[in-house]
């Protein structure tokens, strides 16, 4: 791994923005989506959900309480009953109006893009679901014709190995990233050819990413906010930064 940053890689280090621009608009909206695009983020991160009639909404929490003015599980509540809350005045007056995130809205709005952006896809809590989140996810992606793959707009990420073998039998040709919070069992190729441990356990333990990357795993970084902390994923190798603020973290590398 290079023990030393350049602006070559620097600037090669690619910024997932996390939640949408997450920081200065509500989380998981549209809003948030359109200004991390602007932004110049090279992917939008986005955790997915099922509602009670099964649509696929991207929603953090497994209750809407903290983002939105709605009371309830995520998975207890139809589309129209979620869509009937306000997920923008959270974050500011000037927020209000915003709603719950079809995940096939935002992948609509990446697409329609004038340049590529990506999609890093993180399934919550999905051993609850049965099966059924994965299988509405790689559905969703199969109608865009999105789910071999090849054009590499598309990646899965979970805490959960469980979920990750379930997406790589249904979408074996969809990158998968096996997320880690804490220092857990290493994931497995090819169920989970990337490794995205929090910036947290990095700081604690540095080594841990040329470890990953001696495995023969991509490594990706959650959630990295601080300039030092960009500073250190750039010097131990990371290839991708999960960020809420992909503005200031593009031009911190574009800087680099
Ligand atoms: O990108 C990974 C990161 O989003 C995982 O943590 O809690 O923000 O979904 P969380
Ligand atoms: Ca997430």
């Amino acid at each position: 791994a290079p023990t030393t940053s350049s602006p070559r890689t620097a600037r090669a280090v690619r910024v997932v923005a996390h939640r949408g621009a997450s920081h200065e608009h509500p989380e998981h909206t549209i809003g948030a989506y359109r200004q991390a695009i602007a932004d110049g983020a090279d992917a939008l991160e986005c955790d997915v959900r099922l509602s009670a009639d099964g649509r696929l909404v991207c929603v953090h929490d497994r209750t809407v309480e903290r983002t939105s003015d709605g009371r309830g599980v995520v998975s207890e509540l139809t589309y129209e009953e979620l869509a009937a809350f306000d997920f923008g005045g959270w974050k500011g007056a000037e927020h209000r109006g915003a709603r719950v995130l079809l995940f096939e809205d935002l992948l609509k709005e990446a697409l329609a893009a004038d340049r590529p952006v990506g999609l890093a896809v993180e399934t919550k809590h999905p051993t609850r679901s049965g099966g059924r989140l994965e299988a509405e996810l790689v559905r969703v992606l199969k109608e865009y014709g999105l789910a071999d793959g090849s054009d590499g707009r598309v990646e899965v990420m979970s805490f959960s190995r469980n979920a990750l073998t379930r997406l790589h039998r249904l979408a074996p040709g969809l990158p998968a990233v096996y997320l880690m919070e804490r220092r857990l069992r290493a994931p497995r190729p090819p169920f989970a050819g990337h490794a995205g441990p929090g910036i947290d356990l990095v700081r604690r333990d540095p080594g841990l990413v040329g470890r990953l990357r001696a495995k023969g795993l991509r490594v990706r970084v959650w959630t990295v906010d601080e300039p030092e902390d960009v500073e250190l994923c750039v010097r131990l190798g990371v290839e991708t930064i999960i960020t809420n603020r992909p503005r200031a973290v593009r031009e911190q590398l574009g800087a680099q």
